[in-house]
């Protein structure tokens, strides 16, 4: 079986151009367009690209409609389908509704599809009215079902909270049932978990099951000091190689200015991303 190469990019954040809200003027869409220009230049020719949540900033159904409009041009050219999962700054009614044009519902967005030989499973770990995560019970059976069988090159997870120890996340901002995750993840043919969430480059492993949560499309994050943290322009994806034999992730940085977008105390930093 040969490998199978996908593109990895999270927390886009972004907004319809003309609605309102702390990110619009920055027009985070543009370094998503940024990102597939340079996909396709590039040659890499992916299977598929993932998103990894926070695919807009607080959007309503006009801004998940715009969002499509953007995703549906960028997969063209790249000629690879674009999956997607929910973040924190994500609405499950308003996505359903704008991005995949159905009656809008609070109902979790998870799903499995196998692509050359390779299964994605997309979870849903975004809850509504909160910053931190969490898989129902619902979905946990689901994910268990699912892992009931194999696929020719194993599995990758997209989810947006990493399953990993970053340092310096507050608790309301963590994934609330990790080691329960994890603990199935592990016993499965899971080769990889693709997040986001953190702003910041992170790659390790949990419970043996390598681990990323790749730093964010439309802005990365970084603590100054004991009490501050700041978030700054900054754009990047990673190219995901996944072999018989094991998994590469390889990132990519794309020119940008860097500026400072916001700085603020660490105790409101949930609310930020
Ligand atoms: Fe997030
Ligand atoms: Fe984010």
């Amino acid at each position: 079986m040969k490998q199978v190469k996908f593109i990895h990019l999270t927390d886009t954040h972004m907004n319809a151009p003309h609605t309102e809200g702390p990110f619009v003027k920055h027009r985070f869409a543009d370094k998503v367009k940024q990102v597939f220009a340079h996909v396709q230049q590039s040659g890499l020719a992916p299977s598929f690209v993932l998103i990894t949540g926070d695919l807009s900033h607080e959007g309503n159904a006009e801004d998940y409609a715009y969002i499509r409009t953007v995703l549906d041009e960028c997969s063209a050219l790249v000629g690879a389908p674009v999956y997607v999962v929910l973040g924190n700054h994500d609405h499950r009614s308003a996505f359903r509704q704008g991005y995949l044009g159905e009656t809008p519902s609070e109902e979790a967005y998870y799903y499995s599809v196998t692509i050359d030989g390779l299964r994605l499973i997309g979870l849903n770990s975004q809850t509504p009215g909160k910053h931190s995560g969490e898989l129902d019970e619902a979905q946990l059976a689901w994910l268990d079902e699912q892992l009931s069988t194999t696929a020719p090159l194993g599995t990758i997870v997209g989810i947006h909270h990493p399953l990993l120890h970053v340092g310096g996340m507050s608790p309301d901002h963590l994934l609330a049932n990790m080691e329960a995750i994890g603990q199935r993840l592990r016993q499965s043919d899971v080769v990889g978990i693709m997040a986001g969430h953190v702003h910041s480059h992170n790659v390790g492993r949990y419970q043996g099951v390598l681990s990323v949560a790749a730093s964010g499309t439309a802005f990365a994050g970084e603590i100054v000091d004991k009490d501050h943290f700041r978030m700054y322009h900054f754009c990047s994806y990673n190219i995901v190689s996944v072999h018989p034999d094991g998994v590469s992730v390889q990132t990519v940085i794309l020119p940008d200015s860097n500026a400072e977008i916001a700085r603020f105390q660490m105790s409101l930093m949930a609310a930020q991303h």
